[in-house]
Protein backbone atom coordinates (compact mmCIF):
# COMPACT_ATOMS: atom_id res chain seq x y z
CA UNK A 1 0.00 0.00 0.00
CA UNK A 2 1.41 3.47 -0.95
CA UNK A 3 2.00 5.54 2.05
CA UNK A 4 0.04 9.09 2.46
CA UNK A 5 -0.36 11.95 4.61
CA UNK A 6 -2.18 11.50 7.22
CA UNK A 7 -4.23 14.06 9.38
CA UNK A 8 -1.95 13.87 11.95
CA UNK A 9 0.64 15.23 9.29
CA UNK A 10 -1.18 18.71 9.74
CA UNK A 11 -0.84 21.76 12.10
CA UNK A 12 -4.68 21.96 12.55
CA UNK A 13 -4.91 24.62 15.42
CA UNK A 14 -5.87 27.82 13.78
CA UNK A 15 -5.50 26.49 10.26
CA UNK A 16 -8.00 27.01 7.67
CA UNK A 17 -8.38 23.46 5.86
CA UNK A 18 -9.69 23.24 2.38
CA UNK A 19 -11.48 20.03 2.60
CA UNK A 20 -12.09 17.83 -0.50
CA UNK A 21 -15.27 15.74 -0.33
CA UNK A 22 -16.96 13.47 -2.65
CA UNK A 23 -21.07 15.25 -2.14
CA UNK A 24 -21.60 14.10 -5.51
CA UNK A 25 -25.35 13.15 -4.06
CA UNK A 26 -28.83 11.92 -5.64
CA UNK A 27 -30.83 14.67 -6.13
CA UNK A 28 -34.51 14.61 -6.57
CA UNK A 29 -35.44 18.52 -7.10
CA UNK A 30 -33.70 19.87 -3.68
CA UNK A 31 -34.04 16.93 -2.24
CA UNK A 32 -31.15 14.64 -1.51
CA UNK A 33 -32.53 11.31 -1.82
CA UNK A 34 -29.16 9.17 -0.15
CA UNK A 35 -26.23 10.94 1.99
CA UNK A 36 -24.25 8.72 2.17
CA UNK A 37 -21.22 10.36 0.51
CA UNK A 38 -22.11 13.35 3.25
CA UNK A 39 -22.56 11.49 6.33
CA UNK A 40 -18.96 9.60 5.30
CA UNK A 41 -16.89 12.91 5.66
CA UNK A 42 -18.64 13.84 8.98
CA UNK A 43 -15.59 12.48 10.82
CA UNK A 44 -13.34 14.19 9.49
CA UNK A 45 -15.41 17.21 8.98
CA UNK A 46 -15.93 16.90 12.98
CA UNK A 47 -12.13 16.09 13.48
CA UNK A 48 -10.87 19.17 12.11
CA UNK A 49 -12.98 21.23 13.72
CA UNK A 50 -12.37 19.91 17.03
CA UNK A 51 -8.87 20.35 16.37
CA UNK A 52 -9.61 23.87 16.28
CA UNK A 53 -9.67 24.25 12.28
CA UNK A 54 -11.89 26.69 10.15
CA UNK A 55 -13.33 24.18 7.36
CA UNK A 56 -13.53 24.63 3.31
CA UNK A 57 -15.51 22.24 2.00
CA UNK A 58 -15.19 21.74 -1.73
CA UNK A 59 -16.78 19.17 -4.03
CA UNK A 60 -18.45 18.23 -7.55
CA UNK A 61 -22.16 17.32 -8.15
CA UNK A 62 -23.28 15.76 -11.80
CA UNK A 63 -21.34 16.12 -14.92
CA UNK A 64 -22.47 20.52 -15.25
CA UNK A 65 -19.70 20.58 -18.02
CA UNK A 66 -18.28 23.60 -16.71
CA UNK A 67 -21.28 25.35 -16.77
CA UNK A 68 -23.84 26.51 -13.88
CA UNK A 69 -26.53 24.96 -14.08
CA UNK A 70 -28.90 25.46 -11.73
CA UNK A 71 -30.42 22.33 -10.54
CA UNK A 72 -26.73 20.88 -9.55
CA UNK A 73 -25.72 23.91 -7.14
CA UNK A 74 -24.00 22.84 -4.20
CA UNK A 75 -26.65 25.35 -2.04
CA UNK A 76 -29.29 22.14 -0.65
CA UNK A 77 -26.62 19.91 0.04
CA UNK A 78 -24.87 22.94 2.25
CA UNK A 79 -28.52 22.99 3.67
CA UNK A 80 -28.54 19.15 4.56
CA UNK A 81 -24.75 18.87 5.89
CA UNK A 82 -25.91 22.25 8.08
CA UNK A 83 -28.54 19.66 9.81
CA UNK A 84 -26.76 17.13 10.12
CA UNK A 85 -24.19 19.22 11.74
CA UNK A 86 -26.24 20.86 13.91
CA UNK A 87 -24.15 24.10 13.19
CA UNK A 88 -24.36 26.87 10.89
CA UNK A 89 -22.78 25.79 7.13
CA UNK A 90 -22.14 29.57 5.32
CA UNK A 91 -22.59 28.80 1.59
CA UNK A 92 -20.53 30.58 -1.21
CA UNK A 93 -22.18 31.03 -4.69
CA UNK A 94 -18.72 30.46 -6.34
CA UNK A 95 -15.54 28.74 -6.09
CA UNK A 96 -12.82 31.14 -6.04
CA UNK A 97 -12.60 34.97 -5.88
CA UNK A 98 -12.30 38.18 -3.79
CA UNK A 99 -16.64 37.18 -2.59
CA UNK A 100 -14.85 33.80 -1.44
CA UNK A 101 -12.16 35.20 0.02
CA UNK A 102 -13.92 37.17 1.84
CA UNK A 103 -16.49 34.74 3.32
CA UNK A 104 -13.25 32.57 4.10
CA UNK A 105 -11.88 35.70 6.59
CA UNK A 106 -15.43 36.19 8.17
CA UNK A 107 -15.59 32.49 9.05
CA UNK A 108 -15.68 32.21 12.84
CA UNK A 109 -13.09 29.59 14.86
CA UNK A 110 -14.53 26.10 13.54
CA UNK A 111 -16.56 27.44 10.85
CA UNK A 112 -18.17 25.65 8.08
CA UNK A 113 -18.57 26.99 4.58
CA UNK A 114 -19.42 25.04 1.71
CA UNK A 115 -18.41 26.36 -2.20
CA UNK A 116 -20.30 26.12 -5.08
CA UNK A 117 -19.70 22.97 -7.48
CA UNK A 118 -16.44 22.66 -8.40
CA UNK A 119 -17.53 21.52 -11.81
CA UNK A 120 -19.32 25.17 -12.70
CA UNK A 121 -16.20 26.37 -14.12
CA UNK A 122 -14.00 24.58 -17.01
CA UNK A 123 -10.63 24.50 -15.15
CA UNK A 124 -11.62 22.05 -12.79
CA UNK A 125 -12.07 18.78 -15.09
CA UNK A 126 -9.21 20.53 -17.03
CA UNK A 127 -6.78 20.24 -14.51
CA UNK A 128 -5.68 24.15 -14.55
CA UNK A 129 -3.07 24.95 -12.19
CA UNK A 130 -3.91 28.97 -11.97
CA UNK A 131 -7.71 27.27 -10.47
CA UNK A 132 -5.72 25.45 -8.19
CA UNK A 133 -3.66 28.02 -7.24
CA UNK A 134 -6.82 30.15 -6.66
CA UNK A 135 -8.41 27.55 -4.62
CA UNK A 136 -5.73 27.10 -2.32
CA UNK A 137 -5.07 30.44 -1.49
CA UNK A 138 -7.96 30.48 0.12
CA UNK A 139 -6.82 28.00 3.39
CA UNK A 140 -3.38 27.09 5.33
CA UNK A 141 -3.88 23.36 4.31
CA UNK A 142 -5.47 20.95 2.41
CA UNK A 143 -7.46 17.72 2.70
CA UNK A 144 -8.40 14.71 0.82
CA UNK A 145 -11.71 12.86 1.77
CA UNK A 146 -13.31 12.44 -1.67
CA UNK A 147 -12.29 9.05 -1.78
CA UNK A 148 -14.94 8.80 -4.94
CA UNK A 149 -13.17 11.22 -7.08
CA UNK A 150 -9.85 10.43 -6.29
CA UNK A 151 -9.72 8.51 -9.80
CA UNK A 152 -9.77 12.31 -11.30
CA UNK A 153 -6.85 14.14 -12.46
CA UNK A 154 -8.99 17.19 -11.76
CA UNK A 155 -7.69 20.37 -9.96
CA UNK A 156 -8.88 20.17 -6.88
CA UNK A 157 -7.45 16.82 -6.70
CA UNK A 158 -4.32 16.58 -7.93
CA UNK A 159 -3.58 19.94 -8.55
CA UNK A 160 -4.38 21.57 -5.05
CA UNK A 161 -2.19 19.54 -2.99
CA UNK A 162 0.69 20.90 -5.36
CA UNK A 163 0.48 24.28 -3.43
CA UNK A 164 -0.43 23.39 0.15
CA UNK A 165 0.32 21.12 2.73
CA UNK A 166 -1.60 18.28 2.47
CA UNK A 167 -3.46 14.78 3.78
CA UNK A 168 -6.31 12.36 3.15
CA UNK A 169 -9.06 12.30 5.59
CA UNK A 170 -10.49 9.62 7.75
CA UNK A 171 -12.88 8.28 4.95
CA UNK A 172 -9.89 8.17 2.46
CA UNK A 173 -7.90 6.13 5.09
CA UNK A 174 -10.73 4.06 6.11
CA UNK A 175 -11.73 3.07 2.45
CA UNK A 176 -7.76 2.06 1.97
CA UNK A 177 -7.41 -0.12 4.59
CA UNK A 178 -10.93 -2.33 3.64
CA UNK A 179 -9.45 -2.22 -0.23
CA UNK A 180 -6.17 -3.55 1.01
CA UNK A 181 -7.60 -6.50 2.36
CA UNK A 182 -8.64 -7.45 -1.13
CA UNK A 183 -4.79 -6.62 -2.69
CA UNK A 184 -2.57 -8.51 0.13
CA UNK A 185 -3.24 -11.34 2.82
CA UNK A 186 -6.31 -12.13 1.48
CA UNK A 187 -8.15 -14.82 3.36
CA UNK A 188 -9.10 -17.13 0.70
CA UNK A 189 -11.35 -18.68 -1.09
CA UNK A 190 -11.89 -15.13 -2.50
CA UNK A 191 -14.61 -14.41 -4.82
CA UNK A 192 -15.66 -11.60 -7.03
CA UNK A 193 -19.07 -10.59 -7.98
CA UNK A 194 -19.28 -8.49 -10.97
CA UNK A 195 -22.78 -7.05 -12.67
CA UNK A 196 -23.26 -3.87 -14.65
CA UNK A 197 -24.04 -3.53 -18.34
CA UNK A 198 -20.72 -3.06 -20.22
CA UNK A 199 -17.85 -5.73 -20.15
CA UNK A 200 -15.80 -2.71 -21.64
CA UNK A 201 -16.35 -1.10 -18.29
CA UNK A 202 -14.67 -4.27 -16.33
CA UNK A 203 -12.00 -5.13 -18.52
CA UNK A 204 -8.97 -3.88 -16.55
CA UNK A 205 -10.73 -5.01 -12.94
CA UNK A 206 -11.63 -8.13 -14.38
CA UNK A 207 -7.79 -9.09 -15.66
CA UNK A 208 -6.18 -7.64 -12.54
CA UNK A 209 -8.86 -9.57 -10.19
CA UNK A 210 -8.51 -12.84 -11.66
CA UNK A 211 -4.60 -12.58 -10.96
CA UNK A 212 -6.15 -12.88 -7.09
CA UNK A 213 -9.60 -14.39 -7.03
CA UNK A 214 -10.32 -18.01 -6.91
CA UNK A 215 -14.01 -17.72 -8.34
CA UNK A 216 -15.71 -15.26 -10.79
CA UNK A 217 -19.25 -14.92 -10.49
CA UNK A 218 -20.40 -12.63 -13.46
CA UNK A 219 -24.22 -11.67 -13.69
CA UNK A 220 -25.44 -8.11 -15.07
CA UNK A 221 -26.23 -7.72 -18.88
CA UNK A 222 -22.52 -8.16 -19.50
CA UNK A 223 -23.55 -11.89 -18.77
CA UNK A 224 -25.10 -12.35 -22.08
CA UNK A 225 -21.68 -11.38 -23.42
CA UNK A 226 -19.74 -13.56 -22.19
CA UNK A 227 -22.85 -15.77 -22.92
CA UNK A 228 -22.67 -15.37 -26.40
CA UNK A 229 -19.02 -15.36 -26.59
CA UNK A 230 -19.08 -19.10 -25.57
CA UNK A 231 -21.66 -19.65 -27.92
CA UNK A 232 -25.03 -19.70 -26.33
CA UNK A 233 -28.05 -18.55 -27.67
CA UNK A 234 -29.04 -15.08 -25.99
CA UNK A 235 -31.66 -14.31 -28.05
CA UNK A 236 -32.82 -10.51 -27.58
CA UNK A 237 -30.17 -9.96 -25.04
CA UNK A 238 -27.98 -7.12 -24.84
CA UNK A 239 -24.93 -8.58 -26.19
CA UNK A 240 -21.63 -5.92 -27.22
CA UNK A 241 -20.67 -7.73 -30.22
CA UNK A 242 -17.52 -6.10 -30.43
CA UNK A 243 -16.21 -7.49 -27.28
CA UNK A 244 -17.10 -11.51 -27.62
CA UNK A 245 -13.42 -11.95 -28.68
CA UNK A 246 -12.50 -10.04 -26.21
CA UNK A 247 -14.80 -12.25 -23.57
CA UNK A 248 -12.91 -15.11 -24.99
CA UNK A 249 -9.31 -14.01 -24.40
CA UNK A 250 -10.66 -13.19 -20.50
CA UNK A 251 -12.18 -16.34 -19.90
CA UNK A 252 -9.23 -17.86 -21.62
CA UNK A 253 -7.23 -15.95 -18.98
CA UNK A 254 -9.52 -17.15 -16.28
CA UNK A 255 -8.85 -20.99 -17.36
CA UNK A 256 -5.14 -20.73 -17.03
CA UNK A 257 -4.97 -18.62 -14.15
CA UNK A 258 -7.14 -21.42 -12.16
CA UNK A 259 -10.14 -19.22 -11.73
CA UNK A 260 -13.67 -20.80 -11.54
CA UNK A 261 -15.69 -18.55 -13.58
CA UNK A 262 -19.22 -18.85 -12.71
CA UNK A 263 -22.01 -17.47 -15.60
CA UNK A 264 -25.83 -17.46 -14.85
CA UNK A 265 -27.69 -21.04 -15.43
CA UNK A 266 -30.80 -19.54 -15.41
CA UNK A 267 -32.38 -16.18 -16.71
CA UNK A 268 -35.67 -13.87 -15.64
CA UNK A 269 -36.37 -12.27 -19.35
CA UNK A 270 -39.10 -10.10 -20.90
CA UNK A 271 -39.81 -9.59 -24.44
CA UNK A 272 -38.83 -5.86 -24.00
CA UNK A 273 -36.97 -3.86 -22.04
CA UNK A 274 -39.12 -1.95 -19.76
CA UNK A 275 -40.57 -1.81 -15.87
CA UNK A 276 -43.99 -3.17 -16.65
CA UNK A 277 -43.16 -5.85 -19.33
CA UNK A 278 -44.00 -9.50 -18.00
CA UNK A 279 -41.18 -11.66 -16.68
CA UNK A 280 -41.00 -15.16 -16.72
CA UNK A 281 -38.06 -17.63 -15.80
CA UNK A 282 -36.10 -19.93 -17.90
CA UNK A 283 -32.72 -22.00 -18.35
CA UNK A 284 -32.58 -21.02 -22.05
CA UNK A 285 -33.29 -17.74 -23.04
CA UNK A 286 -36.93 -18.03 -25.97
CA UNK A 287 -36.25 -16.66 -28.81
CA UNK A 288 -37.12 -12.71 -29.03
CA UNK A 289 -36.93 -12.28 -25.41
CA UNK A 290 -33.67 -10.50 -22.96
CA UNK A 291 -32.71 -11.50 -20.02
CA UNK A 292 -33.17 -8.44 -17.37
CA UNK A 293 -31.98 -10.76 -14.39
CA UNK A 294 -30.50 -13.54 -12.77
CA UNK A 295 -32.77 -16.66 -12.20
CA UNK A 296 -33.54 -18.43 -9.18
CA UNK A 297 -31.49 -21.34 -9.86
CA UNK A 298 -28.44 -19.46 -10.29
CA UNK A 299 -28.23 -17.68 -7.15
CA UNK A 300 -29.17 -20.77 -5.37
CA UNK A 301 -25.66 -22.34 -7.08
CA UNK A 302 -23.88 -18.70 -6.37
CA UNK A 303 -24.98 -18.90 -2.67
CA UNK A 304 -23.31 -22.50 -2.13
CA UNK A 305 -20.21 -20.77 -3.79
CA UNK A 306 -20.25 -17.48 -1.70
CA UNK A 307 -20.53 -20.24 1.55
CA UNK A 308 -17.20 -21.52 0.79
CA UNK A 309 -15.40 -17.72 0.27
CA UNK A 310 -13.66 -16.15 3.33
CA UNK A 311 -13.43 -12.84 1.62
CA UNK A 312 -16.15 -11.77 -1.75
CA UNK A 313 -16.40 -8.68 -3.39
CA UNK A 314 -19.45 -7.29 -5.33
CA UNK A 315 -19.44 -4.79 -7.66
CA UNK A 316 -22.31 -4.05 -10.30
CA UNK A 317 -26.08 -4.95 -10.07
CA UNK A 318 -27.04 -8.47 -11.21
CA UNK A 319 -30.23 -7.54 -13.51
CA UNK A 320 -32.36 -4.56 -13.58
CA UNK A 321 -32.75 -3.97 -10.10
CA UNK A 322 -34.31 -0.33 -10.09
CA UNK A 323 -37.74 -2.16 -11.80
CA UNK A 324 -39.11 -4.49 -9.10
CA UNK A 325 -39.97 -7.74 -11.17
CA UNK A 326 -36.19 -7.45 -12.42
CA UNK A 327 -34.76 -7.07 -8.81
CA UNK A 328 -35.05 -10.16 -7.32
CA UNK A 329 -31.22 -11.55 -8.25
CA UNK A 330 -29.59 -8.39 -6.85
CA UNK A 331 -31.70 -8.61 -3.44
CA UNK A 332 -31.26 -12.45 -3.19
CA UNK A 333 -27.86 -12.17 -3.29
CA UNK A 334 -27.24 -9.28 -1.33
CA UNK A 335 -29.57 -10.99 1.36
CA UNK A 336 -26.74 -13.86 1.11
CA UNK A 337 -24.03 -11.58 1.16
CA UNK A 338 -25.58 -9.81 4.53
CA UNK A 339 -26.09 -12.79 6.25
CA UNK A 340 -22.87 -14.57 5.04
CA UNK A 341 -19.89 -15.23 6.88
CA UNK A 342 -17.17 -14.13 4.63
CA UNK A 343 -15.87 -10.60 4.86
CA UNK A 344 -18.08 -8.82 2.12
CA UNK A 345 -16.66 -5.41 0.62
CA UNK A 346 -19.44 -3.89 -2.12
CA UNK A 347 -18.17 -1.53 -4.51
CA UNK A 348 -20.27 1.89 -4.78
CA UNK A 349 -21.81 3.42 -7.94
CA UNK A 350 -24.98 0.95 -8.10
CA UNK A 351 -24.46 -1.70 -6.26
CA UNK A 352 -24.21 0.02 -3.25
CA UNK A 353 -27.17 1.79 -4.04
CA UNK A 354 -29.37 -1.49 -4.59
CA UNK A 355 -27.81 -2.14 -0.79
CA UNK A 356 -28.75 0.48 0.43
CA UNK A 357 -32.33 0.37 -1.42
CA UNK A 358 -33.02 -3.07 0.09
CA UNK A 359 -32.05 -1.78 3.69
CA UNK A 360 -28.82 -4.23 3.86
CA UNK A 361 -26.05 -1.60 4.54
CA UNK A 362 -25.69 -1.80 8.14
CA UNK A 363 -24.85 -5.71 7.23
CA UNK A 364 -21.95 -5.87 4.83
CA UNK A 365 -18.24 -5.37 6.09
CA UNK A 366 -17.62 -2.44 4.46
CA UNK A 367 -19.21 -0.91 1.59
CA UNK A 368 -17.01 1.90 -0.81
CA UNK A 369 -18.48 5.33 -1.28
CA UNK A 370 -16.33 5.12 -4.84
CA UNK A 371 -17.85 2.97 -7.64
CA UNK A 372 -14.86 4.07 -10.08
CA UNK A 373 -12.33 4.80 -7.65
CA UNK A 374 -12.53 1.09 -5.77
CA UNK A 375 -12.67 -0.39 -9.30
CA UNK A 376 -9.85 1.63 -10.45
CA UNK A 377 -8.17 1.06 -7.00
CA UNK A 378 -8.01 -3.19 -7.18
CA UNK A 379 -7.02 -2.09 -11.07
CA UNK A 380 -3.38 -0.24 -10.19
CA UNK A 381 -2.79 -0.57 -6.62
CA UNK A 382 -3.09 3.58 -6.63
CA UNK A 383 -5.18 6.30 -7.67
CA UNK A 384 -3.54 10.07 -8.74
CA UNK A 385 -5.29 11.67 -5.68
CA UNK A 386 -3.58 9.48 -3.44
CA UNK A 387 -0.29 10.14 -5.41
CA UNK A 388 -0.89 13.77 -4.72
CA UNK A 389 -0.96 12.72 -1.02
CA UNK A 390 2.16 10.34 -1.13
CA UNK A 391 4.35 10.87 1.97
CA UNK A 392 8.24 11.25 0.63
CA UNK A 393 10.79 8.50 1.65
CA UNK A 394 13.26 9.82 3.23
C1 LIG B 1 -18.77 9.11 -8.54
O1 LIG B 1 -19.98 9.36 -8.41
O2 LIG B 1 -18.36 7.97 -8.87
C2 LIG B 1 -17.77 10.17 -8.21
O3 LIG B 1 -18.35 11.24 -7.55
C3 LIG B 1 -17.05 10.62 -9.46
O4 LIG B 1 -17.94 11.24 -10.33
P1 LIG B 1 -17.59 11.33 -11.90
O5 LIG B 1 -17.66 9.93 -12.43
O6 LIG B 1 -18.62 12.26 -12.50
O7 LIG B 1 -16.20 11.89 -12.01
Amino acid sequence: MIKIKTLGDLRLEGATVLCRVDFNVPLDGTTITDDTRIRAALPTIQHLRDAGARVILMSHLGRPRGQRVAKLSMLPVAAHLAGLLDAEVVFAHDTVGDGVAELVRELPDKGVLVLENLRFDPREKSGNDDFARALASLATCYVNDAFGAMHRKHASITGVPKHLPSAAGLLVQAELESLSKLLSKTDRPFGAILGGAKVSDKIGVIDSLSKRVNHLFVGGAMAYTFLAAKGEDVGASRVEDDKLDLANELLATCAERGVEVHLPIDHIVADRFAEDAEPSTHEAIPEGTMGLDVGPKTVAAWSEEFRTCKTLFWNGPLGVFEWDAFAGGTRSVAEVLASGKAWTLVGGGDSAAAVAKFGLGERMDHISTGGGASLEYLENGSLVGLNALRRKSR
